[in-house]
């Protein structure tokens, strides 16, 4: 999750301000605090757009300090993480308050991601245009029973090249274990926890961490024919990073797969993988560009994506295809970010866009020609798409798109929650049966020790159907004894032996979505295998209990790849924090 509770909490906090004193209009500065006080739900949070929006118009620099200051004087934050947060997000918000209408549709999607006070308005329905309908007598990929070859899969490394052994662990900002300005002043302090080597809970990646996984992952599949990295290759600093820093960290990465892995890397552009956080702006704005995100990775990725799909990567922002060698599955990687309720940059224009920066006619022309040429398709992405904080809008219509091409669709590989889960594609969705159950999306766990054990998966994939038969998970147990030595990465679990026997799963059948479904109608009557299901996401870190509410909801967020049957309630989820990012 970005840093966006800071602004939100700064504007608060602004409700509660007893003095505006320190805040550089204190006219506007009142005003906007009589109307935040009375923000309580969907109608009072447009009203209070309207003084954010003078104050957005009095120009950037007004609005940033006026939402600094009341970051800093509530101590929101840290007073650096206060100023560094709000100097990067704040001028986009400002931007869009001066470009929308405070009562209309967009004003209305701003108040749903940014302060959780909306319900997102309803779909805009649009039927999506294909070139050729779905053919009558769809094409059969049967498998021949060869074996399975390999792939890995591993995403969300947020790794921190700052990263100290002996910081304090246990600091006030949101990620620790490096020396921060404002600490150094407290020198005289003695470091309470120490960071120890390979990673601690509190913080993101060291690179020696990244760099065991590389190892591991190589040795777990050893023979794989390629990986797949779902994308975030930054550290949540995010108040301090800029986009020097950003693009080192992403050739740094890159480097590091390409001297530590002996196949093929197709890789994602994360929401972290751009500066500041988040930042991708449609290409119907006028603002500061994000093409340079595309050309660092696609100059890292050519020599796994030849020059082709590099080229296309650039042109297509940030998304490209490639077939695999000697093979007829076709990977196609996809930018979320221009889907993703937290890219700031959505909201600066009433107008609908039904397809920012033409990634929905991307994925169709590109799905279309495979199903002509009689290939199949994995999509990768980094945010899976049926999650509560992707467009509604975008994510039905991407559904719309999987509906026509699910028989063409193999698979789909997601990151972003930093959890090991899946997510299922119906063709109805008001009758979720096995038999309507279409595509599934798998998302892998991060490395990031921030959401549990680091951990990565391989898959066994059919030669000829290009289906999943097993996903293997593998972690590395940050208490085992020799972890701070050097880790030690096994086994966790395979999906196929500990849920294929549960649903009499026979030997040649793929994990397939009628599967997966299977597997969540088991759960809903079985409370242990519901519970192994929830430890396995995190790589076996305990997690609180979930029953009931808690229950229901999570096995609701499996069923779907609409985010608007996501059974996400939007109240304050901005600020709480809707998984990873
Ligand atoms: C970590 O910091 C919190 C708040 O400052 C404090 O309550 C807690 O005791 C500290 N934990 C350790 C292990 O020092
Ligand atoms: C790159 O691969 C694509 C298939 O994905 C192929 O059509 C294209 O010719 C290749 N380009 C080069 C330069 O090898
Ligand atoms: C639900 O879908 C199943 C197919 O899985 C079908 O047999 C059944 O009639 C459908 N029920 C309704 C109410 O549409
Ligand atoms: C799912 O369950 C249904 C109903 O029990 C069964 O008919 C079907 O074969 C199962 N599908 C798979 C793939 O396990
Ligand atoms: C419930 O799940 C557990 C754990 O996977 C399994 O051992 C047990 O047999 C299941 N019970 C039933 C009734 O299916």
């Amino acid at each position: 999750m970005v840093r966006v509770a800071t602004i939100t909490w700064a504007i608060y906090g602004a409700a509660l301000a007893a003095s505006a004193t320190a805040v550089p209009d204190v006219q506007s500065i009142l005003d906007l605090i009589r109307a935040l006080q009375q923000a309580v739900d969907c109608d009072s949070c447009h009203a209070s757009l309207a003084p954010l929006q003078t104050l957005a118009k009095r120009g950037d620099e007004t609005f940033v300090g006026a939402i600094t200051n009341i970051c800093t004087i509530f101590q929101i934050e840290d007073a650096d993480v206060c100023a560094g947060a709000i100097k990067d997000q704040a001028p986009i918000l400002a931007h869009d308050l001066r470009h929308i209408d405070v009562w209309g549709e967009t004003a209305t999607k701003m108040c749903d991601a940014v302060f959780g006070l909306c319900q997102p308005p309803p779909v805009n329905e649009l039927r999506m245009q294909f070139p050729k309908s779905a053919p009558e007598i769809p094409q059969v990929f049967k498998s021949t029973g060869r074996p399975p070859f390999r792939v890995a899969h591993f995403s969300d490394v947020h790794i921190d090249r700052q990263y100290t052994v002996g910081a304090e662990v246990n600091c006030t900002k949101p990620i620790c274990c490096r020396h921060y300005e404002d600490q150094k002043e407290k020198k005289g302090q003695r470091i309470k926890v120490q960071a120890r080597r390979h990673g601690e809970r509190n913080c993101d990646s060291p690179a020696s961490l990244a760099d065991s996984m590389l190892i591991a992952v190589q040795e777990a599949a050893s023979d794989a024919m390629f990986s797949l990295f779902t994308g975030d290759v930054a550290e949540a600093a995010v108040w301090l990073l800029d986009k020097t820093e950003v693009r080192k960290d992403m050739q740094e990465f890159n480097h590091q797969m390409a001297a530590r892995l002996g196949f093929p890397v197709f890789g994602v552009i994360g929401n972290h993988d751009s500066a500041p956080v988040n930042n991708f702006p449609r290409s119907t704005t006028e603002s500061p560009d994000v093409q340079w995100v595309f050309d660092v990775q696609s100059q890292g990725w050519r020599k796994w994506i030849n020059s082709t799909s590099a080229y296309q990567m650039v042109h297509t922002s940030g998304s490209y295809s490639t077939v695999v060698p000697g093979t007829k599955l076709k990977i196609m990687s996809i930018n979320t970010n221009y889907w993703y309720k937290q890219n700031f940059w959505l909201y600066d224009n009433d107008e609908p866009q039904a397809d920012p920066n033409g990634i929905l006619a991307f994925i169709i022309a590109e799905l279309q020609a495979a199903e002509d040429a009689g290939q199949r398709v994995w999509v990768i992405g980094h945010s899976p798409v049926g999650k509560g904080d992707i467009m509604w809008d975008q994510s039905n219509y991407y559904d719309q798109i999987v509906q026509r091409y699910k028989n063409t669709i193999a698979g789909q590989f997601f990151g972003h929650t930093h959890a090991d889960e899946l997510q299922i594609a119906y063709s109805d969705y008001k009758n979720r049966t096995a038999a309507n159950a279409v595509s599934v999306g798998l998302v892998a766990p991060a490395l990031t020790p921030r959401s549990g054990n680091p951990a990565f998966k391989v898959y066994d994939v059919d030669p000829d159907t290009y289906e999943v038969m097993d996903a293997k998970s593998y972690f590395a147990d940050m208490t085992h004894p020799t972890f701070r030595h050097t880790p030690s990465w096994a086994l966790f679990y395979s999906a196929r032996a500990a849920y294929g026997p549960l649903l009499n799963l026979p030997s040649s059948a793929s994990l397939s979505p009628a599967f997966w479904h299977n597997l969540t109608e088991l759960m809903v009557r079985n409370d242990t295998l519901f519970d192994e299901y929830q430890s396995r996401k995190n790589g076996g870190v305990r997690r609180r209990r979930c029953r009931g509410e808690c229950k229901e909801k999570t096995i609701c967020q499996m069923m779907s790849m609409r985010s608007e049957d996501d059974c996400v309630s939007v109240l304050f989820t901005s600020m709480t924090g809707s998984g990873g990012g």
